[in-house]
């Protein structure tokens, strides 16, 4: 062991924030992101954030950027400082489209920021968003951006985080105005009003912010007498009828604290950062991830490979949330999966959009490791005693396809490909058992995913491919004896097998599944491979909003 003492692992934890900003997509993630960075000092002028508004729209768009894959993967995680505090943010995917990928981050993350556009209120990707969040009791602080339009009245946004989310809010600081009227913000907790100066500036750099107490009588002059009455009802109404703020609730995510501003002015941007990091759990805190953080062994867990970040040469990258102890580059762990020990060499740590050698790294941080091809999604890393496995939930695929290759000769490539893709999580991919391998079926949660698989097999194995879709709906694995030819003369049933030869059965529709439950109650089918625990629920929840 090193050494760093366990007082140090304690402080290095208790500082530490870990979290990713959850919303709809324009509402200004990006704009907030690069806000925080200013605040926190690891920029000195906004504006360098590369846009990345064409590539969100369109699949096209947002598959070029996959290809640049510097950009995406620079913004997949920062680390930034502020005040004592070292912050971690991860960056979820901004398309629309609803994948994988999102639920695995959020599991890295102890808290989130709900973000959203005061004019639009809850979209149905926040919702979504929200509901994997809730279901894992991560802590929600909700973010309502661009103040400095007009949009709809905070006590409605209030109303409509209830009913649409069923959580309760607790304003921790109320706007004064809204648009071009929009002066600043009364400031609940420490009970002052923090005004706001634009001073001809927009949002480049920090903005000027005056305090004084809600009863200063210099209070009603700047506000005018109006603002200054509609302030002070706003201010008892919410002291009466809403909830009082309460730590406990935040943290076990009953309670959203909730925070208004304008990314784009950079107002409120200091006032939520400050409160964030008091009320956000640390890892410590966190309640999500059974391992002890502070304990001196490290351990970590899988969240996200991506290959071929660097066209130049082949790489993939494994993100690592650390769970616990201190991570020093070139340790030894141990692969839990496989019990095998390895080398931890090359870890990169990400910040603003220089990577930087990880010598250490803590409880908390995320670490990328150079994969030469030996982790899963999904895989826990540890030194010292064996640690409980973080469980990362896998969605049941909905969307099937048999591959069809253009040219038989490169289908080494192809099979190379599709294995690399699938530890990725992008698609997994099953086989029929009773042809060998030649017919090789994908699935995918979201359709948008064998858009991505084709153009990644194009791009960067050179391999072209068309996908015949599969009229099925559900895959369920097969727990219990079952008679294969039987189930295959079905036409609405087929059994394949996943690429760890477990046996697995795509079935129609809901018809089928209800009617095979029926006819065969010896054969168990599970949404997810037997042992791994599995969302259908949260999929069928969150489908079709
Ligand atoms: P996203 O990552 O959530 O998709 O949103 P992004 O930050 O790219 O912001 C989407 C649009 O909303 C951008 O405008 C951005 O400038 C704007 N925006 C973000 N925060 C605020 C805010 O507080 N107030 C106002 N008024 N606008 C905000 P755009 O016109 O689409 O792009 P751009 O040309 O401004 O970059």
């Amino acid at each position: 062991m090193s050494n760093t003492s366990h007082k140090q692992i304690e402080r290095e934890v208790e500082r530490r924030r870990t979290f990713a900003i959850i919303s709809h997509p324009d509402a200004g993630k990006t704009t907030l992101t690069e806000k925080l960075l200013l605040y926190g000092g690891a920029i000195h002028l906004a504006g360098s954030v590369k846009s990345r508004r064409a590539a969100k729209h369109a699949v096209s768009d947002w598959m070029e950027l996959e290809k640049q894959r510097g950009i995406s993967v620079t913004s997949s995680v920062l680390q930034f400082p502020y005040r004592d505090h070292a912050i971690n943010l991860l960056d979820t995917p901004g398309h629309a489209d609803f994948s994988e990928d999102t639920y695995r981050t959020l599991a890295a993350a102890d808290s989130a920021v709900m973000l959203m556009d005061v004019a639009k209120g809850v979209e149905a990707q926040t919702l979504k968003l929200f509901k994997v969040c809730a279901m894992r009791k991560i802590p929600i602080f909700t973010f309502v951006n661009k103040m400095d339009r007009f949009g709809r009245k905070p006590l409605e946004l209030m109303e409509e985080i209830e009913d649409i989310l069923g959580i309760r809010s607790c304003p921790i600081n109320w706007p004064i105005g809204m648009g071009n009227e929009f002066k600043g913000v009364y400031d609940r907790l420490n009970e002052e009003l923090i005004l706001f100066d634009s001073a001809g500036r927009h949002g480049e750099a920090k903005v000027e912010e005056k305090t004084m107490a809600l009863d200063d009588p210099q209070a009603e002059k700047i506000l005018g007498p109006r603002r200054y009455e509609q302030l002070l009802e706003d201010v008892e109404l919410l002291d009466i009828a809403g909830d009082p703020f309460d730590l406990e609730r935040v943290h076990a995510g009953d309670l959203t604290p909730m925070f208004f501003g304008s990314a784009v002015t950079n107002f409120g941007v200091r006032p939520f950062l400050d409160a964030f990091v008091d009320m956000a759990p640390s890892p410590k805190q966190a309640r999500n991830i059974k391992v002890e953080p502070t304990k001196e062994d490290f351990s970590g867990f899988i969240f996200k490979i991506q290959a071929n970040m660097n066209p130049e040469h082949r790489d993939r990258m494994a993100f690592v949330r650390i769970t616990s102890g201190i991570f020093e580059k070139d340790m030894q762990a141990k692969l839990l999966r496989t019990e095998r020990q390895i080398k931890l060499a090359y870890p990169q740590q990400m910040m603003a959009s220089d990577r930087e050698m990880a010598d250490k790294a803590f409880a908390g941080d995320i670490i990328g490791l150079y994969d030469p091809g030996r982790f899963r999604i999904g895989d826990t890393l540890y030194s010292g005693d064996p640690v409980e496995e973080t469980e990362i939930p896998r969605f049941s695929p909905e969307h099937f396809a048999v591959v069809e290759i253009g040219d038989p000769l490169r289908r080494k490539q192809l099979v190379k490909g599709l294995e690399q893709l699938s530890e990725e999580g992008t698609i997994q991919v099953f086989r029929q058992p009773t042809k060998g391998t030649l017919d090789l079926v994908v699935g995918a949660v979201g359709i948008l995913q064998f858009e991505v698989l084709k153009f990644r097999l194009e791009q960067e194995y050179n391999v072209r491919v068309s996908l015949r879709p599969m009229d099925f709906q559900h895959a369920r694995w097969i727990d219990g004896d079952f008679d294969q030819a039987a189930l295959n003369r079905l036409d609405f049933l087929k059994v394949l097998e996943d690429r760890d030869e477990l046996p697995l059965l795509l079935i129609r529709n809901n018809w089928a599944l209800n009617y095979t439950r029926q006819n065969y109650p010896d054969m168990e089918l599970l949404p997810n491979p037997p042992g791994t625990p599995g969302l259908e629920q949260l999929h069928e929840k969150t489908h079709g909003f």
